[in-house]
Order: C-alpha cells, then structure tokens, then sequence
C-alpha cells in the first residue's frame, strides 16, 4: 500500500519540527511549508493525501484557500488547526471542506488518530459505491414535532401562501437555504424558478452585474451583453443568501429595485421590469449592522418585514433524533442500528454547524462504520468538542474570566469581531490584541 503523504503547513519552526519528526516515525511522508504561498506551490507539484493546516500564516489567513483546494483537490483531505479561541472560523473550515479539525494544544495522541481517521473516511469514499448513494440522494426536508419549530413552520406556511419579502435569521447551518427553498415549493410560484445568489461569495461590480446585467463595454471585462438574474427569475423566487455581506452600493440599488420592481442593466437606460418574489437570509445581526451603518437602515426596513428565526440544532433537542433517522434515511438506511449511547452523546453536544455538522458528522460514521451499528467511536469529532466545552472548575482568575467571556461572544456572533468588539464594549483593535495575547499563551 502506498505510504499517505502528508504537508505540515504551519509558521512556527518548533511545530514543524515536532509534527514531522513524529509523523514520520508513524510512517508517513512528510513536506511542510512555513507560508501559504509556499504551500500552494508545493500543492501544485505533489499531490498529498492530506493537508495539516494552521490557519493564522504570516502571509494570509488560510480559510479562504480550503475552498478552493476542495474544489481543485478533492482527494486531498484538509485538517484546520486553530486556537481554542477559533472555533467559529472552524466550523467555517468544515464548511468550506475540511475533513476535521484540532484546537492547541494538539497531543500526538489526537494528532495521530484524527491523520487516521481522515485518511480512512477519504479511501472509503474514493473506493466505495457507497458514497454514491450518499451523494445521489435527493428528499425533502425534515422539521420535526419539537414547538420552536412548529412556530417557525407555521410563519412558513404564512409566508408560502403570500408574496410578502422573508427574511430568513439562525444560525449557520440551522436550514435557511432549505426553508428558502420550502417556502418556494409551497407557494403558487412553485413550477417558476427559484434563483439563489450567495451576497458573500460576489462582491461590488460582480455581484452588481450578476443581479442586474450590463451591456457590452460597461466596465473591461464586459465584452458582451449579459442578461442578469432578475431577468431570470422574473415570475419566480429570489433568494438572496447572507445578504448582511452585501457591499453597501448594491444595497442602494437594490432596495430601488425592490421598491420600484425595476432595474437597469449596468451601462444602460432602458428600465427593465421583473415580477419575483424575494426571500432573504443573513447569520449576522443586521439591525445592528444597521445601526452602525454597514447595512443601509432603509434596506433593513423593507426586507425586515416578515422575519423567521430559525432555531439552533441545540435548541430543538427532542427533534435530533428524528432528524438523524431522517438523514439515515436519505442516505438509504430505513433502520439503521444505532447504540443508545450515541443518542445520549450527540444529545449532549452543542453542535455550533447545526444542521450541517450532524450531517456531516453521520456522513463520517457511516463511512466508518461500514453498515455495522454505529457507536460512539464512530464519532471521532465529538471528543474533540465534548473537551472544549468543558468548564471542569470555577474560575477566579480575571484574565481567565476574560478569556471565556471573548469566546462566548466570538462564539454567539459567528466569529464576526465587529459586532463582538461592539457587544464587549471593546475598540476592534483591542479585541485582535486580546485573542493574539490568547493565540499565543495557549500555542
Ligand atoms: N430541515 C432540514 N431537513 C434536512 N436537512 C436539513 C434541514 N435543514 C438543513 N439541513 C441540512 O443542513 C445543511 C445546511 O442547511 P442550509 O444550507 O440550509 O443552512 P443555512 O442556515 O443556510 O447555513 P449558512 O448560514 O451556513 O448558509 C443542508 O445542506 C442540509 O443538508
Ligand atoms: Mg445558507
């Protein structure tokens, strides 16, 4: 069998030095690289089998890259290493399509199992039929019995049966994008088209061209005519997904847009006219955005019409176990054998990605598991989390106090550090020298 080949990427020389030394006595092929640069050159010529990650490089934050290496490199499992004050920007991670992920201080021990259980999850996938099914299966949502859901899908129910502007708020993971759709496929535009843009992932003039369209010679790289998605979607549904990320100058547009039902594509007169209906979604808390003017007030008004909160995973406990028969079942599994165990441990956890982690989570196990039931060591990730979350003792010390206090906030604002700096009463810049003086007590 051939030896799994692993890049170190990481700053610090003691870590390199420390990772490398032991994963090759493991057997492992070893590379490393000290900056993202030099890791993205060393990507481009070997392929790896597995990618040990620090976040924090001296030439950039990584995050942003584990996107594009899932996409450009899908057989390269990828493993975040953050401090424990970082776990929003993990569960991003996760998101964007790392395996798993390691708070510091890491022990060889968690180091090792976590290289091995990656390294498993990817050959099963790569050789198992198995994972067909898993990605072939297509159902429609799961909601549950639990009363903060009910609420919500009645509020749903409103919102299907009329044209009113949705705006959907949760957490990350918590279903927006799935309730989005819902709603949609209730309402009496159902057989038009439901167009879904991401206000995160197109800034300014690419978003702005996108939504609108433009004309040939509107800015260089407009070489043609191009019609935008509100011409698409004209007698359909816009979703339009984390739109507190959205620049400020397409929110001017915007809200003239939504007001008026008309827009002009960008470098022409012509007033164009589109019949959609419009739902929106944001984790972020815009009415404080608003406040601080990074979300145009006016926009906040119009779109905040008929909000929906929806819950967090932790807050709906008597649904979870329905929703992971549920997700058993659109991976093909009517009754899957399950210790009771695994109920109680998964009951327990706070899960931070919701909807998505569990998924995610079961997606593992049942590779790992391999049809055999599943039991908590199908659950490698738990234990990392279960040790976060614990608070064994009292705490007296202020600076201590401080530090979990910073972590709760980061935590219940998404890792967002504006609007935790401003809930904490902190200057932005007082709060990146608060969680560097954490980074580096606990590396
Ligand atoms: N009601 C549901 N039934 C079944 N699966 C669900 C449900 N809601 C969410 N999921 C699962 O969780 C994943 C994440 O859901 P979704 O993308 O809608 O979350 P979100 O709130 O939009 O998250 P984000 O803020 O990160 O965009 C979905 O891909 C789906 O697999
Ligand atoms: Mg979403």
């Amino acid at each position: 069998m051939k030896i799994p080949s692993i890049l170190i990427v990481d700053d610090e020389e003691a870590t390199i030095f420390g990772y490398s030394r032991y994963l090759s006595k493991e057997n492992y092929t070893v590379e490393t690289a000290k900056c993202l640069s030099d890791a993205k050159d060393k990507v481009n010529i070997n392929s790896f089998d597995l990618l040990l990650l620090d976040l924090k490089l001296p030439d950039g934050n990584s995050i942003d890259w584990i996107q594009t290496l899932h996409t450009t490199h899908p057989n390269t499992s990828i493993i975040v290493i953050t401090g424990i004050s970082d776990i929003p920007t993990a569960v991003k991670a996760i998101k964007y399509g790392a395996s798993n992920f390691l708070t510091k201080p890491i022990t060889m021990n968690d180091l090792t199992h976590t290289i091995k259980k990656s390294l498993e999850v990817k050959e099963l996938r790569k050789r198992d039929f198995f994972y067909q099914r898993l990605t072939n299966q297509k159902s429609d949502p799961y909601f549950g019995e639990s009363n903060t859901i009910k609420t919500v899908l009645q509020y749903a129910d409103v919102a299907a049966a009329n044209n009113t502007v949705v705006l959907l708020l949760g957490e990350t993971g918590t279903g927006k994008g799935v309730l989005a759709r819902w709603i949609h496929d209730q309402s009496a535009r159902k057989n038009e088209s439901f167009v879904e843009v991401n206000c995160s992932s197109l800034k300014g003039e690419l978003l702005r061209s996108e939504l609108f369209g433009h004309v040939k010679g509107a800015f260089t790289s407009a070489i043609k005519d191009r019609a935008g998605l509100l011409e698409v979607v004209d007698g359909g549904t816009l979703f339009l997904d984390e739109i507190g990320d959205m620049d400020l100058e397409v929110q001017a547009q915007l809200l003239k847009t939504i007001e008026e039902k008309s827009y002009r594509r960008i470098g022409e007169n012509k007033l164009r006219f589109s019949d959609f209906r419009l739902i929106c979604a944001t984790n972020r808390n815009l009415s404080e955005a608003s406040d601080d003017g990074r979300f145009r007030k006016d926009l906040f008004y119009r779109i905040c019409i008929f909000p929906i909160t929806l819950p967090s995973l932790k807050e709906r406990n008597s649904d979870l176990q329905g929703m992971v028969e549920h997700i058993l079942k659109c991976y093909g599994y009517t009754k899957f054998p399950i210790a009771p165990s695994v109920i109680s441990l998964l009951q327990e956890y706070t899960w931070p990605g919701n909807i998505r982690e569990l998924r995610n989570m079961l997606e593992r196990a049942l590779l790992l598991s391999q049809d055999e039931e599943l039991t908590a060591a199908h659950f490698p990730g738990l234990k990392t989390v279960e040790y976060i979350e614990e608070t064994p003792k009292v705490v007296w010390n202020l600076e201590e106090l401080e530090y979990s206090h910073i972590q709760k906030a980061l935590t219940h604002f998404n890792g967002d550090k504006y609007e935790t700096s401003s809930a904490l009463g902190i200057s932005l810049s007082s709060l990146y020298r608060k969680l560097e003086k954490i980074q580096n007590e606990t590396s």
